[in-house]
């Protein structure tokens, strides 16, 4: 078995890259990623000792070079991680969001027709439902929830996903979709909130906390997220959709107090700042498919993953120390500065 997997230098790419090697050991990986600033090849240090893996540096949009890869390749799985991730980036500058996540899911897709894969999987996000209400705790997300994007990031995704499901419908596909809540865990770039807690108390450097922390986010342990994943490559039914999550709502005040006491910080260093343009109020996932039908369910608490994440961020100094210099700086100043 071949798999590709886009964007694997980022994020929960490289975890699904580690936690796939670890659990298939017949299965070969490619790694297309294009090495933006989201992109790190230090993550994939200890892969790239692993004879069943290969990286390649390429642009999910440009389309010649994604055809000669899938010509030479002969994959068995396209899994589509590559994307433009960060909400705030997207409210700066959103042109590169739909080059990016529409039109370089639309680049593999055609490659997959062509060349003929037993599945393509794309990771896309609760993001693409929009928002819930904070005082309606009784509603979740469930695969049926209308479209309703808020921000070009998740109008983005939102539009990848249409487009993933007409390729099956039209070409017959076989693709699946996984939209999935808010990951943490280990190799986040410290952009997103939960490794800018981290960073910026171990600078002890204020915490900005958009609005008035109040917006709740459901937390998933990245692992948790490679493991459904993985069971929807293998069992889940093409043409579907699967929301993953584990029904671990917060506030993001609550989690930033939380890795406060996590690392013996002051809270002091909370500063309330001027809120997101179109901020989601709720994200929360109704698991009931996934579980039901694949058997999935979370298997890290939030209180352990935390402490996991935390103690990675303290034992990988260097991994951050290196990613928050130079071109970070300048967007945390334009984006932080007189906020
Ligand atoms: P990330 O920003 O950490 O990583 C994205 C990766 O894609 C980087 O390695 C980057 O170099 C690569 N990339 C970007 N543009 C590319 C292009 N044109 N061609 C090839 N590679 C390109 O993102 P992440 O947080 O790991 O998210 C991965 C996927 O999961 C995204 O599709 C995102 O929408 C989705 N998702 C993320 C979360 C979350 O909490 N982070 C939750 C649900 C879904
Ligand atoms: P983020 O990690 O950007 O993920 P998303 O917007 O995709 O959910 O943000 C998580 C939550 O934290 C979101 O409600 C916005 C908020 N947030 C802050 O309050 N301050 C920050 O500096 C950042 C980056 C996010």
């Amino acid at each position: 078995m071949k798999i590709l997997v886009t964007g694997g230098a980022g994020f929960i790419g490289s975890n699904f890259i580690y936690y796939m090697l670890s659990q298939h050991p017949d299965y070969d990986i490619v790694c297309l990623d294009a090495l933006t600033y989201a992109g790190n090849l230090r993550t994939l240090e200890s892969a790239l000792k692993n004879k069943r893996f290969k990286f390649v540096k390429g642009d999910i949009t440009d389309r010649a070079g994604v055809l000669e890869l899938f010509r030479n390749e002969k994959f068995d799985i396209a899994v589509n991680f590559a994307a433009e991730s960060h909400v705030d980036r997207s409210i700066m500058d959103p042109g590169i969001f739909l080059s990016t996540n529409v039109m370089g899911t639309q680049v593999l897709l055609d490659a997959c027709r062509e060349f003929g894969v037993s599945r393509f999987h794309q990771i896309s996000t609760d993001e693409v439902y929009g928002d819930l209400p904070l005082d309606r705790p009784d509603l979740f997300f469930t695969e049926e929830t209308p479209i309703r994007a808020s921000s070009p990031y998740s109008a983005s995704k939102a539009g990848a996903d249409l487009l993933v499901l007409a390729y099956h419908r039209t070409f017959g596909l076989p693709v699946t979709i996984s939209r999935c809540s808010n990951n943490y865990g280990p190799y986040h770039f410290p952009e997103k909130l939960i490794p800018m807690i981290i960073v910026n108390l171990l600078h002890n450097k204020p915490i900005p906390v958009y609005g008035t922390g109040e917006n709740i986010r459901d937390w998933l342990y990245v692992e948790d997220h490679c493991r459904a994943v993985d069971l929807i490559l293998h069992k889940g039914r093409a043409g579907e959709v699967y929301n993953v999550g584990g029904h671990n709502e917060m506030k993001n005040i609550d989690v930033v107090k939380l890795v406060i006491a996590e690392l013996g910080k002051s809270e002091d260093l909370i500063t309330y700042v001027k809120d997101r343009a179109g901020h989601d109020k709720r994200y929360a996932i109704d698991p009931t498919k996934i579980q039901t039908e694949l058997g999935w369910s979370p298997q890290v608490k939030f209180k352990d993953g935390i402490k996991t994440t935390v103690q990675w961020y303290l034992d990988n100094r260097q991994w951050w120390e290196d990613l928050i210099s130079g071109d970070y700086l300048k967007y945390y100043e334009k984006m932080y500065l007189n906020r």
